[in-house]
């Protein structure tokens, strides 16, 4: 087999036109619709639903951890395990690298930066926690992140707090904000002049909440201070380019939102900021400057990397647009029920353009656990209970297959228990 047809069967695997040709012309028959007019079009998210294979037992209202992938991506990710597996070393030897970087180039196309600036890691915890525990601190530098942030980085926090001695400055992140300037403040009262970095969530994790990152990043700068991104749960969420975003540093979790395989990510450093990060891996002898330092970490599932490129090929095929404005809508349809019911408190803020598909909801006096456990045994629902000082209940995120009938089943599961 030449170069030539042996990477186009390793990207195209062969499969057969009818099983995935269907959504093609599902997706050209709406191509006159709005992405608003689509978004409430059941029928064509009917069709859209057929392409993933759902466990009947339960609706699936879980998917910030990892969402399942469609069909499509979930065959050429199998196909790519047994090529891989079938060239063995041949293949590890000869065409890893170069398929890494060609997904590696789809992936900065997709994110608006290039691909010098982007690695594909395992998860956001890769990302960010190379970028943490990377810098050259030193005694008495100071690191602001928020009590909202995702645990596993704060743990990274205290971990170069205890190593270097960082002092952590932790924020409290207005969870209905009046203003984007309210957030923007509350990053810049913690800055001082020893400020080494600013870690930020897109998007946070347990309420949905969407940052007004570029905000954040303008302010963070005009002092001095580098900005890191958590958006685990924002790429292929929603619209956003990484270069308007203006951050120092991004990390995200594509077996979230992207719907790719298990164990993918990326990590983003704007040109020359890689030069600020010590790798945790020793790589040979690379310019300071170069993000590839910072991705040797050993051998690992090749036939990932593959499939990443699959799974922008589907969300392609979608749209962000479409998937952006379908997602909101899901998530307004039940939201919107739920502000009205007494007894049910939305922990999301109800202004339309901070939130995308996530969204909480607690029913007062009900401890999260036990109405996790209501939705699942009673209602055949599938949540995440969140239990802190600011939030009780449960987090409800969607996907492409949830319908407006799935929501209707979560609406008067909430009636009942509230
Ligand atoms: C905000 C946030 N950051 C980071 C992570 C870690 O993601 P991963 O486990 O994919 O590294 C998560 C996981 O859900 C998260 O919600």
């Amino acid at each position: 087999m030449n170069k030539r047809t042996f990477i186009k069967s390793i990207t195209l695997l062969g499969l057969s036109a009818p099983v995935f040709g269907r959504l093609d012309s599902i997706l050209a028959a709406a191509e006159s619709s709005t992405a608003q007019t689509l978004a409430e079009d059941e029928d064509f998210w009917s069709k859209i639903r057929a392409s993933y294979r759902l466990k009947p037992d339960y609706i699936n209202l879980e998917s910030g951890f990892y969402c399942i992938q469609p069909e499509e991506t979930l065959e050429h990710f199998i196909k790519h395990v047994r090529e891989v597996n079938y060239h063995g070393s041949y293949y590890m030897r000869n065409y890893r690298l170069e398929n890494k970087a060609r997904v590696t180039a789809k992936l900065a196309e997709m994110a608006d930066c290039t691909p010098e600036e982007l690695i594909i890691t395992r998860n956001t915890t890769e990302s960010l926690d190379t970028v943490i525990g990377g810098i050259d601190w030193s005694f008495g530098d100071e690191a602001i992140y928020a009590g909202q942030d995702y645990m596993a980085m704060q743990y990274m926090f205290e971990l170069v707090e205890e190593r270097y001695g960082v002092v952590r400055k932790v924020i409290d992140i207005p969870m209905h904000p009046k203003s984007d300037q309210d957030i923007v403040d509350a990053y810049a009262r913690a800055i001082t002049p020893r400020t080494r970095l600013l870690m930020v969530p897109h998007i946070i994790n347990f309420t949905g909440h969407i940052l007004p990152i570029r905000k954040v990043c303008d302010m963070a700068h005009a002092r001095g201070v580098d900005v890191l991104v958590d958006g685990a749960h924002a790429f292929g969420h929603f619209q956003f380019s990484i270069k308007d975003l203006d951050c120092d540093f991004y990390g995200t979790s594509l077996h979230k939102w992207l719907t790719a395989p298990l164990g993918s990510g990326f990590l983003f450093a704007k040109k020359n900021q890689a030069l600020k990060v010590w790798p945790a891996f020793a790589e040979k002898p690379t310019e300071d400057d170069d993000i590839l330092k910072l991705n040797h970490t050993g051998t690992h599932p090749a036939h990932t990397d593959v499939a990443i490129g699959n799974a922008i090929d589907f969300q392609n095929k979608i749209g962000i647009e479409r998937k952006e404005t379908r997602l909101r809508f899901i998530q307004n349809y039940w939201t919107d029920q739920a502000r009205k019911m007494d007894h049910v408190e939305v922990f999301t803020p109800i202004e339309r353009h901070r939130s995308c598909g996530i969204a909480t909801a607690g029913i007062k006096g009900m401890e999260p656990q036990e109405m996790a456990k209501i939705l699942m045994d009673n209602h055949k629902i599938f949540t995440v209970p969140i239990s802190r000082n600011d939030v009780q209940g449960c987090r409800i995120s969607p996907n492409l297959f949830t319908s407006t009938q799935d929501m209707d089943v979560l609406v008067n599961a909430l009636k009942s228990m509230a």
